[in-house]
């Protein structure tokens, strides 16, 4: 979603802003630009839409410009193009602003206090910038004065850059809800949407708080809040591999992604194993979840699936009993709870407004609550009681791989350590298993070309398709589902297996694809009736089943592991059948269409 870059130093802004601007790819954009003022203080304000490339296409390379701001938008006000596209400028040029965020009383702003002014684009942002304008001039105040006015009228979430071509010398920026750090550096300083985009300029950080604003200048970075209050925060280090962001021989990220899970697998055991070799957490995260009555996960997308292959585990290792809620629904509709919820927020990156906006609803009603993420430092990192890290390294394609296999694990490590601590964990140890399921991961790798076969025979050109299974081999096909059509585009269903033959088995024709999971021998049997059935009314069945439970007309067999763990083994082969069935369409793998990677707004 929506990215945002600023820098002022000595060095080239032009260049530093779109490699900045290339590192926020991955949250997903359909345009771009950059405002840049030169040495006589000349503003140049460049904006394409599509891609980054299309962008450095038209940037003129004959001035040295040291200041600018730049942004990666994903429409929400007004459709992809270049007026819509971000910087915005007020009518009279003076102020050009990026805007991260959505301004729920844009419309009556306008109304109220721009009726006069004739706008160039169909977006909430440009209401800011023409705002700011309005005040500084009306009411004769200085930017920041008018910066801070226009900010006090704002409903809704927004990070903000602004620059005042008259004061060519500072950057201003604020947030509330939307994701911005500051990045400091030597002579230099930044403002960015996540600490990717500046990391190859610096690894100093500063978090910004909702309601605070900023004054940035080569030198000096001053941030306060709005009734004045200076705010003195140390920098954090951003503990980013810049290798890691690397694509190395693969051609895609998401390709990267799924080979990087069994290396990811065994960091997570080691970073929450003792020297027993069993999982131990931190006994305060323990504590609370041992003293609740209910975990309630909240999550979207990829990580709420994640989130019912948890449930899963918490309640069979750790018995507790545990519901899973998609974020956008949860905040609004909330079900009666518990005496003594304890909360779990799952987010790769740690910014998804949807699930803040539930914890800053739990928050006000002071229960405990825990972030699983990926990012050390992200909004659902800090605001949240207690964290534990993903370990996956950055995740760069915009489907999730990685981060649902490190979430479901880290969920394994979590509920073993509250088993163990309830004295039920018998002689169960997670961490051996998972060394098994990692090794399990790769021998399903290494048959890439088989499923690469597969995914041409089965998908590639086929219109839908189904995923069905029972149990926990369902709450895998609902991410197998989510996985193909967000990368292929073909229409996708996971579905019980049980429950297709209540109304969807209407859609099954000649050759629709139907793909099985078969890991649980005590419905495997029902699952097996489910195929037979499909196939009996022309269906492509495909059954991927886990060894021990397979039959010569299987077209995979999953290596064998601990029964609580098969989604780590199978929830891949539905990764791969996702990644080749994309590439063999032609697709752009990593960056589907219409699709965001940190989704930023609710
Ligand atoms: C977006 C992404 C998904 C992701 C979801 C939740 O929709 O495209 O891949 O699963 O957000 O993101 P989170 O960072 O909260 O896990």
């Amino acid at each position: 979603m929506c990215g945002i870059v600023g820098y002022i130093g000595n060095q080239d802004a032009k260049s530093i802003l779109l490699q900045g601007l290339e590192k926020l790819e991955y949250r997903g954009y359909d345009s771009s630009g950059i405002f840049v003022v030169d040495e006589n203080k000349n503003g140049h304000l460049f904006k394409e839409k599509g891609r980054i490339a299309d962008l450095k296409k038209i940037i003129e390379t004959d001035t040295f410009c040291t200041v600018g701001i730049g942004h990666t938008r994903w429409a929400t006000h007004g459709r992809p193009s270049v007026k819509n596209a971000h910087p915005h400028q007020a009518a009279n040029h003076q102020f050009t602003l990026v805007h991260n965020g959505v301004i729920e009383n844009f419309l009556e702003l306008r109304e109220t206090y721009l009726s006069d002014i004739s706008l160039s684009s169909d977006t909430d942002t440009e209401i800011i910038v023409q705002l700011i304008a309005y005040f500084a001039e009306k009411e004769q105040s200085s930017t920041f004065e008018a910066f801070k006015k226009t900010i006090s009228k704002l409903k809704g979430s927004y990070a903000l850059a602004l620059i005042d071509i008259n004061q060519p010398d500072i950057i201003y920026a604020a947030k509330n809800k939307s994701p911005l750090l500051v990045g400091k550096g030597e002579s230099f300083n930044a403002v960015c949407s996540d600490a990717m985009a500046m990391i190859q300029e610096t690894n100093q950080f500063v978090e910004l708080m909702d309601g605070e604003l900023v004054t940035l200048t080569r030198d000096e970075v001053k941030i306060e809040t709005q009734d004045g209050t200076i705010i003195n925060r140390a920098p954090y280090t951003a503990e980013i591999n810049l290798n890691d962001l690397d694509l190395g021989t693969y051609p895609y990220y998401m390709a990267k992604e799924i080979d990087e899970q069994p290396a990811v697998l065994r960091k997570i055991i080691q970073a929450y194993q003792n020297d027993l070799g069993q999982f131990q957490l931190d006994k305060d995260i323990i504590t609370s979840l041992k003293d609740s009555d209910r975990v309630y996960i909240i999550a979207c997308g990829t990580s709420y699936n994640a989130g019912w292959a948890g449930k899963h585990l918490l309640e069979n290792l750790a018995h507790i009993p545990t519901e899973v809620h998609l974020s956008s629904e949860f905040g609004h509709n909330m079900p009666i709870l518990t005496k003594k919820p304890f909360f779990i927020f799952l987010s790769q990156s740690g910014e998804t407004a949807d699930s803040r906006q539930v914890l800053v609803k739990i928050n006000a009603m002071n229960f405990p609550s825990l972030t699983l993420t990926n990012v050390a430092g992200s909004t659902l990192s800090r605001e949240a009681d207690f964290t534990l890290l993903l370990h996956a390294g950055p995740e760069i394609s915009v489907a999730s791989t990685k981060a649902y296999t490190a979430q479901i694990t880290v969920l394994a490590a979590l509920s073993e350590a509250i088993a163990r601590e309830n004295g039920i964990a018998g002689d169960s140890n997670m961490a051996h298993e998972l060394g098994i399921v990692a090794t399990g991961m790769e021998s399903i790798l290494s048959e890439k070309t088989h499923i690469e076969h597969l995914a041409t025979e089965y998908l590639r050109t086929s219109r839908n398709a189904f995923y069905i299974g029972r149990g926990v081999d369902y709450y895998v096909v609902m991410e197998a589902a989510l996985k193909l059509k967000e990368v292929s585009y073909v229409q996708t269903e996971g579905f019980a297996a049980g429950e297709l033959k209540h109304g969807t088995i209407a859609l099954i024709e000649e050759n629709t694809p139907v793909i099985a999971i078969i890991t649980d021998k005590v419905t495997a049997g029902h699952t097996r009736g489910n195929v037979q059935e499909v196939n009996a009314r022309g269906a492509h069945s495909l059954v991927i089943a886990m060894e021990g439970l397979e039959q010569e007309s299987d077209q995979f067999v999953l290596p064998e592991v601990h029964p609580l763990l098969t989604p780590l083994v199978s929830v891949v082969p539905t990764q791969l059948l996702a990644y080749y069935t994309s590439l063999h369409r032609g697709n752009d793998v990593d960056k589907p269409r219409n699709l965001a990677k940190s989704v930023t707004v609710e």
